[in-house]
């Protein structure tokens, strides 16, 4: 039976140890105490001690939305875990600047494709890192990046295989497990979170960025983006990192490129998003509806201004559009002729984006694919301007650095840029 303890002084602290363990006690409290002093004062100093950065400084760390809120709203990752992103508040919290960025990684267009995907942190937010180095545009260091490290940093993790733009309601069952393809859903799911349960709710400018995969969906989402926004925010940005994907026949003669896109419009249902119809509805054909999603044609549909940066002799775009595995100096001449008409094709596509004088390009010979979220973002040139300078005169509108295009021949560039060859 339960009996009411009767507690006396001496029963608490019994009279023998009661000096010596006060005295053990205190020391250790002082010792505590001592040792949080310290590591605040190193924290306060820290600013002073650049090299001695802590890791967890330039980090973003991982938020998972609420399974509830997710499930609501349909917004589920491949595997059917809550979408998540990584944040990394600015070091001033009243800073109403924010970039939000949507990841690379490629697609996945079958059942077993989206299936294996869904076990990697490519299908899951359980599968993922608790936080992620945030490099490039996204440095934390006011040394390198002195026009954007005091932003606040969201990137979204890429968890649904169809560049965030996924429509499909119901899931495929492969080997006995469910495979969801929701993108559109986890981003917009993403964005209210952020737009209500979250600082963004006072942002003021917005930079909307996307590489490889992740482009497409932030140039597909961006006008979309626009309306679900808080009042307060004045200004949207739109960059388009290694997401110049052309329609160019491959060293086959195939269009594979298109092909990629083609399956992964229908393999997610894209027909079905929202943000596709103004495009798709011009298209009388059903079997070319797909095309909208192609860059070259979508950029047109788009209203926010968009910077496009891309190389024009892209490395991920040569092997797995063009289907050439040569290292650019040990291309045979058939091999160049391919990667010279993709470069021809880039620049046409150039002029038209240009014809809209909102919008900027930086066009590098420097073979390479993303650029935003590396160290690359501080190296790479074009006609001697780096990715980030030309990022900041864009934003800050000086019209004569929206056109940064360099053109040189494949030798011309591999000794431009002997580093970057990949
Ligand atoms: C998804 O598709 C359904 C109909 O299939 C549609 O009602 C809904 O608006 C779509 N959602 C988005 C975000 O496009
Ligand atoms: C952009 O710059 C390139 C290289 O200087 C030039 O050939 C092209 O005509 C320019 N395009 C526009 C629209 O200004």
């Amino acid at each position: 039976m339960f009996t009411r303890a009767k507690f006396s002084r001496f029963e608490l602290l019994p009279p023998v140890l009661c000096t010596r363990r006060v005295y053990v006690q205190v020391a250790f409290l002082l010792l505590i105490g001592l040792v949080i002093f310290l590591v605040r004062m190193m924290s306060a100093m820290r600013g002073t001690f650049v090299h001695y950065h802590l890791e967890s400084d330039t980090d973003g760390e991982l938020v998972i939305l609420p399974t509830e809120f997710a499930q609501k709203r349909g917004a589920v990752c491949l595997d059917g875990s809550p979408p998540a992103y990584y944040y990394r508040q600015s070091v001033v919290p009243a800073v109403r600047f924010w970039i939000i960025h949507l990841q690379s990684g490629g697609w996945c267009t079958t059942a077993e494709e989206c299936l294996e995907r869904s076990e990697s942190a490519l299908g899951s937010s359980l599968k993922t890192e608790m936080s992620m180095p945030l490099e490039g545009v996204m440095s934390s260091d006011c040394t390198t990046n002195p026009d954007f490290c005091l932003w606040h940093m969201v990137d979204l993790l890429y968890c649904d295989g169809g560049s965030y733009l996924g429509n499909r309601s119901e899931p495929l069952e492969v080997n006995s497990k469910k495979v969801y393809m929701r993108g559109a859903l986890v981003f917009d799911a993403l964005i209210e979170y952020l737009a209500t349960f979250t600082l963004f709710k006072d942002a003021e400018q917005i930079i909307f960025a996307g590489s490889s995969a992740g482009s497409l969906g932030a140039l597909i989402h961006a006008d979309r983006l626009r309306e679900r926004l808080p009042s307060s925010v004045k200004t949207v940005h739109l960059l388009v990192d290694g997401g110049l994907f052309v329609d160019v026949p491959d060293i086959n003669g195939d269009h594979s490129m298109a092909n990629i896109l083609r399956d992964a419009f229908s393999f997610h249902h894209l027909h079905n998003f929202v943000g596709m119809k103004e495009c798709t509805r011009t298209v009388t054909e059903e079997e070319e509806e797909y095309r909208c999603v192609l860059p070259e044609v979508f950029h047109k549909y788009v209203f926010t201004p968009i910077f496009f940066i891309n190389s024009l002799y892209d490395t991920w775009f040569r092997k797995n559009a063009l289907k050439i595995d040569c290292t650019l100096d040990l291309c045979s001449d058939i091999n160049l002729r391919e990667v010279v008409n993709t470069r021809i094709k880039i620049l046409n596509e150039g002029q038209e984006i240009l014809r809209s004088k909102k919008n900027g390009v930086f066009f590098t010979s420097c073979p390479c694919h993303t650029v935003l979220m590396k160290k690359k973002f501080f190296s790479i040139t074009s006609r001697r301007v780096t990715v980030q300078q030309a990022l900041g005169a864009w934003i800050d509108h000086q019209g004569n650095r929206r056109n940064l295009t360099e053109v040189l021949e494949v030798t011309d560039a591999l000794r431009t840029c002997p580093s970057l060859i990949l």
